[in-house]
């Protein structure tokens, strides 16, 4: 298990900053827009304080949502910005196991989560989310991916106005063509990179 989201330090130093990542929210406007209009059931996959499940269900009013996540102090944020939504559920669960029985969606939504998980387990992930979409369904993962090479990293972190020190020491980035392929094989259709800003990228495939 990734300990440091276990965290109330880390958990706090994400939120703080997480408002500063650059052209987020147009990868975040990009997600929503891939949603189908009629969603009844979208789950999110390590959610943190839920702010992209809150934006897919402001934009989609009459969809119902789970927030999945591991770390006490991002479920007690959920807690709290949920907590007089009748429309959501939240699960505490670690997703380097397999995903519980929580029924299946229209839509599997996550935004900078996967990335913490050993490559193995993303791809067994990924052929999880298939299992539990409904036909007709999307998969949509707002990610951080790996860069091409070493110095387009560092050009990254710069940009990102951080250094290596600052780096998360639970990231395990993998590059997106890998990703996209990934989703090729398991049978998801119209798999491409629907925006993408240096390692940031917006990975989408649909179930037929
Ligand atoms: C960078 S934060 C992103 C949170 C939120 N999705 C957002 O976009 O602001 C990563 C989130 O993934 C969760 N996470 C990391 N590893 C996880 C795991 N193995 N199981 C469940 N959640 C995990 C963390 O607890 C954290 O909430």
């Amino acid at each position: 298990m990734t300990r440091e989201w276990q965290s109330a330090e880390h958990a706090a130093a994400y939120l703080e900053r997480a408002d500063r990542v650059p052209h987020r929210s147009a990868g975040e406007t990009t997600l929503v827009d891939e949603i189908p209009a009629i969603v009844h059931r979208v789950l999110d996959l390590g959610s943190g304080d839920g702010r992209l499940l809150d934006l897919v269900l402001r934009a989609r009013p009459d969809a119902r949502g789970v927030a999945l996540d591991f770390s006490p102090p991002m479920l007690e944020q959920l807690n709290i910005r949920f907590a007089s939504s009748p429309r959501v559920e939240i699960a505490n669960h670690d997703l380097e196991r397999p995903l519980p029985d929580l029924g299946t969606f229209d839509a599997v939504v996550s935004s900078f989560a996967i990335h913490h998980l050993p490559h193995e387990r993303k791809r067994q992930l990924y052929e999880e989310i298939w299992t539990v979409l409904e036909s007709g369904g999307v998969f949509c993962n707002l990610e951080h991916v790996a860069s091409v090479s070493p110095g387009a990293h560092e050009r990254f972190l710069g940009a990102m106005g951080i250094t290596a020190a600052d780096e998360d020491p639970s990231n395990k980035l993998l590059d997106m063509e890998t990703q996209l392929r990934w989703l090729r094989e398991i049978g998801f259709a119209d798999v491409d990179c629907y925006w993408k800003w240096r390692e940031l990228a917006l990975l989408v495939g649909r179930k037929r």
